[in-house]
């Protein structure tokens, strides 16, 4: 059978770095995102007993063929649901994302998303909405977010099953845009699994760990009071510790670019003037800008002409995956 989901790419403002649990990617701790609605990958799986063997293609927006992506990662997802059915059937997955991935757009969270919702539905199994998220984890820890609507939460766990994401609120909760800027980038950056693995080799690790909880339920707080300023500053507290994790780690991870410090730097000067907005950053130089509604047309203008700024993506909160009739082939 041939089924075909889509799913949004996900923005973490308590971030996932580092894993209890590498082979079933278990986290260190909770973290809590917000599913987007302008960066998503649609993917069509069919199970049949006429393949021979398991086939891949992934293409990016530009119709181009993605080949770092490694088929094997995608093969083993594959392998997870073939056990959960019971059948050997090899199967057909074609895949496609509405935004460049090699720039580092968390493409491993919809695209796993996506391969887990349309995979699933296609070998037989009927899932619950716990039960993909706890599937689309195994594959990339980040994609169990981009399953629930919204707002979200993954509760960390200890086990297989009790390490899965749930909606906090649904998209509409919350009138906020997510502004994605893009960065000028000539390298392709360490990948987040590589880089979850150096996690515990900074001394701050374990300080972190000692506060995140503290962390998240006050930017909870600030969600359940839509208190914009103070959810806007421990967000933005909260990426800088990542990046001082990265920093700070053997080797060290450096993902920031000149660019992308003149966004920063320009965003505390924008708030000083009071255009309200705050800056988020994953494992590469781009920033995912949180601003309210009214501001987004204000903040595009004026991020466009920051030097080094390639390309600016307009989000709002989105619903997580769906499945879909528009089949790729
Ligand atoms: C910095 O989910 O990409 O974006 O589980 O190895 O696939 P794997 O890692 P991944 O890590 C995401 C790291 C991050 C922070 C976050 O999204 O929470």
């Amino acid at each position: 059978m041939r089924a075909t989901a889509v799913a949004p790419a996900n923005i973490a403002l308590i971030k996932y770095w580092g894993k209890k649990d590498p082979v079933l990617r278990l986290p260190e701790n909770n973290s809590i995102a917000i599913n987007q609605s302008n960066l998503y990958t649609t993917t069509t799986v069919e199970f049949s007993e006429e393949y021979k063997e398991d086939q891949v293609k992934i293409f990016d927006k530009n119709n181009d063929i993605v080949d770092f992506v490694k088929k094997e990662r995608v093969v083993k997802h594959l392998d997870r649901m073939r056990k959960m059915a019971g059948v050997n059937m090899r199967a057909q997955v074609v895949s496609k994302n509405n935004f460049s991935i090699a720039a580092g757009l968390a493409s491993s969270a919809s695209g796993f998303a996506a391969l887990t919702v349309a995979g699933a539905k296609a070998v037989g199994l009927d899932l619950t909405e716990k039960e993909l998220s706890i599937l689309a984890r195994q594959g990339s820890g980040s994609a169990c977010r981009s399953i629930p609507d919204g707002f979200v939460e993954w509760l960390k766990g200890d086990t297989n099953d009790t390490s899965y994401a749930i909606s906090l609120y649904p998209p509409d909760y919350w009138k906020i845009a997510i502004i994605v800027v893009v960065v000028v980038a000539e390298e392709k950056e360490i990948s987040s699994t590589q880089g979850h693995q150096l996690a515990e080799s900074s001394p701050f690790l374990s300080t972190r760990l000692k506060y995140i909880k503290t962390k998240t339920e006050a930017i909870k707080e600030s969600m359940a009071e839509k208190n914009f300023n103070t959810f806007g500053e421990l967000i933005e507290a909260e990426a800088l510790e990542l990046h001082a994790i990265m920093l700070t780690s053997t080797p060290p991870l450096i993902y920031w670019l000149p660019a992308t410090i003149r966004v920063m730097r320009a965003i505390a000067s924008w708030r000083n003037k009071g255009v309200f907005a705050y800056y988020t950053i994953d494992a590469g130089p781009h920033l995912h800008i949180i601003c309210k509604d009214k501001d987004t047309q204000e903040l595009t203008a004026r991020l466009k002409q920051i030097r080094g700024v390639e390309n600016i993506i307009i989000n709002k909160p989105a619903e997580g995956t769906r499945l879909t009739h528009k089949h790729l082939f």
